[in-house]
């Protein structure tokens, strides 16, 4: 049993479980049509209602938010105008200090997703940075004059598709953005650009914020001299952005000073998080570099292996095992399968599982979120089973940085995972009571069947399997936070592991194909195992360890010691 186990005190972000809210369609309060924090104050029993026992919620433990600042909304609030204010569609600062009064109230925690690689391009900074190359904000953003005979500065390009750099007439220099032309990047190597992010930090904090998801945190640094990043060999992706090593516009050495910066800026706080969104898309690399030399960095630098990964065990189990060896002793895992940059996982796996049952896989998948070794990042709908719409017409979307950006090739469209939060079978699936309103973006159609409503009421869905799954987690140190050890080291259909304490062992067995059963070959002392979630045995029963594991079983059985 690992030493760590036993003798480390575990904070919240490391034994509970974290929601993301996207928060233009998860709640309308006011009948906009548009969600809002009204909204999601009015929701805040479902999410966790602080009763242990409750017959409703769903039970978690903190909120992730994605952005509620004052935004033009080309990428949907990740393109600021003004931090320290809440945008208008989602109501006022005085709403939020509720909402979070009200979370508290209830044991919820809430983070903030904080959004400073770049601002809006109609942020004060950049509009008075677009005036001169004199004036006093000039080196706040990354701008630069291509060499003679140059077209464009240098070769980066913009994730988003097209070159990473766009012209400003009035100030006669091209700016550099990671992503749309609207979200031109800060520049970090500057100190007053840091100064003013840590004050737009410590507003947050000091109105008692718990903590916050950094948006793009490997991107904060860039190379000085605006080298080119050199061609991947044989790149022929369409979106240019994938051709490139980037070498020198992402993940520079730097990148981890200006975390570590936030980290200490944190640590004058009690207890508030720094998770990150770490994707790299250099595989030598993991997101792990991201807790630091002496864990000074990211406290939950979020893994993006399994948002990659097929629905296949082989493949799950190697990220799993890879994480587990690398992540260090006073480090902590984050993983996640869903988020409102990707299709939904059910939209994904079903496809390529050979198989339709989406409510077998979602439990399959529950499971092992919430059973591995680390914190769970749960999507809203999730626990629906929520899948990606994707008849939404074209005049519909809503994802205007990828849909209007004009600088080349764009990804597709990231609406299909960012529908309205599907309620009740009611009109807008109860997202909205505005009648006369269209949601912002169309509910899915499946929605008179697949809602919260209609699930409570069915103790097969998918939403009382997740309910029971983060009931049994909360009560058990051992999937909080004990050791992972897996039982099957090349699994093919199915996985067999443990998690421990010294008083506790758990063991998590699943099998992911559809219509074939599996002889559970494990080494274990076969007798007097409680069972404590099933889809095939009863639960709080004392059985032998079973012989054979049924097809799309999952098990989770339990042993204690004094
Ligand atoms: C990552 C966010 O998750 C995504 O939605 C956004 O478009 C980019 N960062 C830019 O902020
Ligand atoms: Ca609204």
């Amino acid at each position: 049993m690992s030493e760590s186990a036993s003798s480390r005190t575990y904070r919240w972000w490391e034994t509970g479980v974290i929601y993301q809210i996207y928060p233009l369609t998860f709640a309308d309060g006011n009948g906009d049509g548009i969600g809002d924090l009204r909204g999601i104050i009015e929701r805040l029993d479902y999410l966790n209602d602080g009763d242990p026992k409750s017959s409703s919620a769903l039970g978690i433990n903190a909120i992730w938010l994605s952005p509620i600042n004052k935004s033009p909304m080309i990428d949907n609030g990740y393109d600021i105008v003004d931090y320290q204010d809440i945008c208008p569609t989602f109501g006022t600062l005085d709403d939020f200090d509720e909402l979070l009064a009200k979370a508290h109230d209830r044991g919820i925690k809430i983070v903030l997703d904080l959004v400073v690689n770049h601002t809006s391009n109609q942020h004060p900074w950049f509009v008075e940075s677009c005036t001169s190359q004199d004036h006093p904000k000039a080196d706040w953003y990354l701008w630069q004059t291509p060499f003679e005979g140059q077209d464009r500065p240098n070769n980066w390009q913009s994730y988003f598709g097209g070159t990473g750099w766009t012209y400003c007439k009035q100030r006669g220099q091209f700016y550099f953005h990671t992503f749309n032309q609207n979200q031109p990047d800060l520049n970090w190597q500057n100190p007053d650009v840091r100064a003013a992010v840590y004050e737009i930090v410590r507003f947050w904090l000091d109105r008692g914020v718990d903590g916050f998801r950094l948006d793009a945190s490997s991107v904060y640094s860039k190379d000085p001299y605006f080298r080119d990043n050199p061609l991947k060999y044989g790149a022929t992706d369409k979106n240019d952005y994938n051709n490139y090593h980037h070498l020198y516009d992402k993940n520079l050495p730097e990148n981890h000073q200006i975390i570590r910066e936030l980290r200490t800026l944190l640590e004058t706080y009690d207890d508030r998080v720094l998770i990150g969104e770490t994707f790299i898309d250099n595989r030598l690399y993991d997101s792990v570099i991201f807790h630091g030399v002496d864990n000074d960095e990211l406290h939950l630098p979020i893994a993006f292996e399994f948002p990659f990964s097929p629905w296949y065990p082989g493949y799950l189990q190697r990220e799993i095992e890879k994480k587990e060896k690398v992540t260090p002793a006073d480090g902590w895992p984050c993983y996640f399968l869903d988020n409102h940059d990707i299709p939904r996982h059910l939209s994904r796996w079903v496809e390529c599982s050979l198989c339709v049952d989406a409510n077998a896989i979602a439990k399959a998948a529950a499971t092992l979120l919430l059973t591995i070794r680390g914190t769970p990042l749960l999507y809203y709908g999730q626990e629906l089973g929520m899948v990606d719409n994707t008849d939404i017409p074209e005049d519909q979307l809503q994802d205007h940085a990828v849909v209007k950006s004009d600088t080349g090739e764009t990804p597709p469209p990231r609406d299909g995972a960012r529908t309205p939060m599907q309620w009740d079978d009611s009109a807008h699936a109860g997202f909205s009571f505005g009648k006369a309103v269209q949601p912002w973006l169309p509910v899915h159609a499946n929605y008179p069947d697949l809602n919260v409503q209609s699930e409570l009421t069915d103790p097969d869905s998918i939403l009382n399997f997740y309910r029971r799954l983060l009931r049994v987690r909360q009560h058990s140190p051992a999937l909080q936070y004990g050791c992972w050890r897996s039982l099957i080291h090349y699994p093919h259909e199915h996985m067999a592991y443990l998690r421990e304490t010294e008083t506790e062992t758990v063991l998590i067995a699943i099998n992911f194909a559809y219509e074939q059963p599996f002889t559970l070959d494990v080494s274990l002392d076969r007798e007097a195992w409680t069972v404590l979630l099933s889809t095939d045995h009863e639960v709080g029963k004392a059985i032998d360890l079973p012989d054979t594991l049924q097809a799309f079983e999952v098990t989770l059985l339990q042993k204690t010691r004094d």
